[in-house]
């Protein structure tokens, strides 16, 4: 059987780290962590996502601000209050949960938030320091990727990772992370011909495609370690609503490994989301510049060493 990879896990021991950073700038500095959450109209996803982010930062000591917006604000109006996040102090991350109604120019709005408050990574500067390996703050749910697949492989250079889906959020990103690893990476996409074949070359797969079940066990190669992004309600045969991965999950007991969803992927986006905040505040405090992902792969000999 695949060895199940547990993100809730991980994730609770991540926040258990940040929380512990959390402290600790309390004591050196005087200072509470601060992330600012701001959520446009009513999509019920996002919503629940919100919630639970807002949630988890103040469980762990992380001052939580909630700006809901009503579905009929302006562009303007989203623009003026990041400008005001910007300049407030007690603010150190910034968040504007995705996807916002369709007549705001998403590009324009992300582009208007401060880089060293992006704990999201979806700033141009952030995208940018990513792509040439610098130090910046990485993207949520790629960075709980990479860390989870910290936790099963000690080799990365030279294995063959497939990544499904070119999303800016997850796909491309990634692929960035695991070149950094120096994976031979292929990228695919919904126009991507023979895609049962590359994934079956593939050591890692990552799937990011929301697209229930696409990832079937024959296109695995046995041993493989296969990373679940996908969140997708579905209408189960006996009529109950449940939530499944974009991975046939019955289909991977050659699977070396698998990530269960849920209880995978998305609990390590939130753990991630509270440790950049963590790394903003530090950073806004003149603590170091040092890659999230080389501090995963640090954590990860810090354990092995312990
Ligand atoms: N919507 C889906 N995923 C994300 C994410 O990682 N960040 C934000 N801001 N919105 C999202």
């Amino acid at each position: 059987m695949a060895r199940v990879l547990r993100g809730d896990l991980l994730a609770a021991d991540l926040c258990r780290t940040v929380a512990e950073g959390v402290l600790q700038m309390q004591g050196e500095h005087g200072v509470t962590p601060g992330l600012a959450v701001v959520l446009v109209g009513q999509d019920p996803a996002s919503q629940v996502y919100v919630a639970r982010k807002m949630a988890k930062a103040t469980e762990i000591g992380i001052r939580s601000f909630e700006h809901r917006l009503p579905e009929d604000t302006q562009e303007g109006q989203l623009l003026e209050l990041i400008i005001q996040l910007n300049a407030d102090p007690a603010v150190h991350g910034i968040l504007v949960q995705l996807p916002l109604p369709s007549r705001f120019r998403a590009d324009k709005v992300l582009n208007a938030i401060d880089p060293a408050k992006d704990v999201d990574g979806f700033h141009p500067v952030n995208v940018g320091r990513l792509s040439v390996g610098a130090a910046g703050l990485i993207p949520c749910t790629p960075l709980g990727c990479l860390m989870l697949l910290d936790e099963v492989i000690q080799h990365f250079r030279g294995l063959k990772a497939v990544v499904i889906g070119k999303s800016n959020i997850v796909g491309k990103p990634v692929a960035l992370l695991l070149l950094e690893r120096e994976c031979t990476v292929e990228v695919t996409h919904i126009h991507t011909r023979n895609l049962p074949e590359i994934v079956r070359t593939a050591d890692i797969v990552v799937v990011a495609a929301g697209s229930p079940r696409l990832v079937r066990g024959d296109w695995v190669k046995p041993g493989a370690v296969v990373i679940d992004v996908g969140i997708n309600r579905i209408t189960a045969p006996d009529g109950r609503s449940r939530i499944v991965g974009d991975v046939a999950a019955d289909e991977m007991g050659h699977a070396g490994v698998v990530t269960p969803v849920p209880g995978g992927v998305g609990p390590m986006t939130v753990a991630c989301l509270l440790s950049n905040t963590l790394r903003a505040a530090q950073m806004a405090h003149g603590e170091g510049e040092c890659r999230q992902d080389e501090l995963s792969s640090r954590r990860r000999s810090k354990v092995a060493a312990d």
